[in-house]
């Protein structure tokens, strides 16, 4: 078993910090100076290592390029005002990393090596957490299968890496959402609950066709009825109708997110109405129709609270309160942010401090 005293840590002779304005760069195009690498093979993770962030060599024949054998994370790390650096919820990552991996075929990566990586990387790269208020460090840990082979099979190597890149806000606007009802996300009995490479890359047409449409973004339906409302782009759905707060029910199709649960905990915690339940397009819309559907959001890592303006359906569009009307996403984007900068109390432990 590796320990975190066994990391190599190679680091880099000349920082690249200085070529950006990490409080201001955009999302995922600039990575810091160092990234985490484990391998695995002969049944067991046998050696890991901190090196400066760089291209690596690979065949083409890598086996994660041709079946999808790639499953990620998406998580954060902040600054508060003292200088320190706290991530956030990162077990929660670490717990449904694995259960990826394990729908996917792949190995469980131990807590020593995934949380070890993770510390010993933030603490070189802690200059790049930006100190912005709504900045924070995207922390991308991922497992690749790496044989060097084109059978179909699961791999018997792989790569467990980390990787971070400061990050400003995802989406700078509300976003227009269209109802998508012929192309799915997920399927029952397939991947939508996990975090596997495929389940983006397959998401990718229908969102340019909405693209193309005038619209940021799609909101995934059920593929056995079409009715039900599922996700919203990379994001889990949530909406206010009359005092209530609504998100679908988790299932098979419907990814666990930890920004969801963060929500829907702090939501329970204030009182709030909660409705775990499936949700058809239908009440969404007869909720607009009679001025009850207060707000709508995707909840998300990348994004946090990324409000919606107008859905679209059936050919038309059905426009939302403004958003500084939203009394409850605004309370938790606002309260969520306070949390991650440690400006008010960590009631719920979530912060872990690097
Ligand atoms: C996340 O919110 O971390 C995501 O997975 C979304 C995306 C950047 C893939």
């Amino acid at each position: 078993m590796i320990t975190t005293t066994d990391i190599k840590i190679h680091k880099t002779n000349k920082s690249r910090i200085a070529e950006y304005d990490i409080n201001n760069v955009p999302f995922g195009k600039c990575f810091s100076d160092h990234m985490f690498v484990a391998e695995y093979a002969n049944g067991k993770w046998e050696r890991s290592y901190i090196e400066p962030y760089q291209n690596v060599p690979m065949s083409y024949a890598t086996s994660a390029l041709h079946y999808g054998q790639a499953i990620f994370e998406g998580m954060k790390a902040y600054k508060n005002d003292n200088g320190e650096v706290a991530i956030f919820r990162p077990y929660e990552n670490l717990n449904r990393l694995n259960k990826s991996a394990i729908r996917m075929a792949m190995p469980e990566v131990p807590e020593e090596i995934f949380m070890g990586g993770l510390i010993e990387l933030l603490k070189l790269d802690a200059a790049w957490v930006p100190s912005s208020e709504t900045g924070s460090l995207y922390i991308r840990p991922f497992i690749i299968a790496t044989d060097e082979a084109i059978g179909v099979k699961s791999s018997d190597t792989y790569k467990f890496i980390i990787i971070t890149c400061p990050a400003g806000k995802y989406y700078s606007e509300p976003i227009k959402v269209l109802v998508e009802t012929k192309y799915f996300r997920a399927v029952h009995g397939g991947v939508g609950f996990v975090k596997a490479a495929g389940n983006y890359g397959r998401s990718l047409y229908p969102t340019k066709l909405a693209q193309q449409r005038g619209y940021q973004q799609v909101i995934w339906t059920d593929s056995k009825t079409n009715q039900y409302v599922e996700e919203s782009g990379t994001m889990n759905l949530m909406f206010v109708i009359g005092e209530t707060l609504l998100t679908p029910e988790l299932s098979d199709t419907i990814l666990s997110g930890i920004t969801r649960k963060s929500v829907l905990q702090l939501a329970k915690h204030w009182g709030m109405k909660i409705e775990e339940r499936k949700i058809s397009i239908r009440e969404i819309l007869t909720a607009q129709g009679n001025g009850n559907l207060k707000e709508a959001f995707g909840v998300g890592t990348a994004a946090t609270i990324a409000q919606i303006i107008s859905i679209g359906c059936d050919g038309k569009d059905y426009e939302l309160p403004p958003v500084n009307s939203r009394v409850f996403s605004n309370k938790i984007d606002e309260t969520l942010r306070n949390i991650r900068k440690g400006k008010i109390k960590d009631e719920f432990d979530w912060m872990y401090k690097v």
